[in-house]
């Protein structure tokens, strides 16, 4: 079999980003073809995360790789976050379907998240700085939300104005 090609990612502030997520009922063969395919995508585009809403697909899935070699993939499916510290700060986030954009938004410093591995196996995972971060944001897309909506609704039509420009211009070429 060949490597799979890259899936489209919705852009924000397209109406599907905001969908929420199913529970992956059983981690088959189904789910851990569209996990490569996930992987193929996120390492294309040089992102450090994915969540399957972003490429349109409505479970509860994750794959994150903040590593500098792009060497440690981590899947999570059905994510739950177990513990969060009340210790939260502010760091600059970026987001395959905000292309371009980045800004501020406080997370908790370190979570811990119970969820299924690619084989099906429960684990746990103790998470800390980006990766704690990017943990947190790809939750955030399962429930249908964007880091920009952490933002101020000013800051927010500012970049759906420039995002929308954008595809509008993407299209014409
Ligand atoms: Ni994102």
């Amino acid at each position: 079999m060949s490597k799979p090609e890259p899936l489209p990612i919705l852009c924000f502030p397209d109406p599907r980003l905001r969908t929420v997520a199913q529970p992956v009922a059983v981690v088959d063969e189904r789910i851990q073809q569209q996990i490569e395919r996930m992987f193929v995508t996120m390492y294309d585009a040089k992102g450090i995360g994915l969540a399957a809403t972003q490429v349109d697909w409505h479970e509860r899935l994750i794959v994150i790789d903040v590593s500098e070699e792009r060497n440690e993939p981590l899947v999570l499916i059905n994510p739950e976050v177990v513990w969060a510290s009340d210790e939260k700060r502010k760091g600059e986030e970026g987001c395959l379907s905000v292309p371009g954009i980045y800004d501020g938004v406080e997370r908790s410093v370190a979570v811990k998240v119970r969820a299924l591995d690619e084989k099906g196996q429960s684990r746990t995972v103790e998470a800390e700085g980006l990766l704690a971060v990017c943990i947190q944001h790809e939750m955030d897309h399962l429930m249908g939300k964007v880091f920009v909506e952490y933002l101020s609704p000013l800051k927010r039509d500012r970049i759906k104005t420039k995002l929308l420009k954008a595809q509008r211009d993407a299209e014409r070429d």
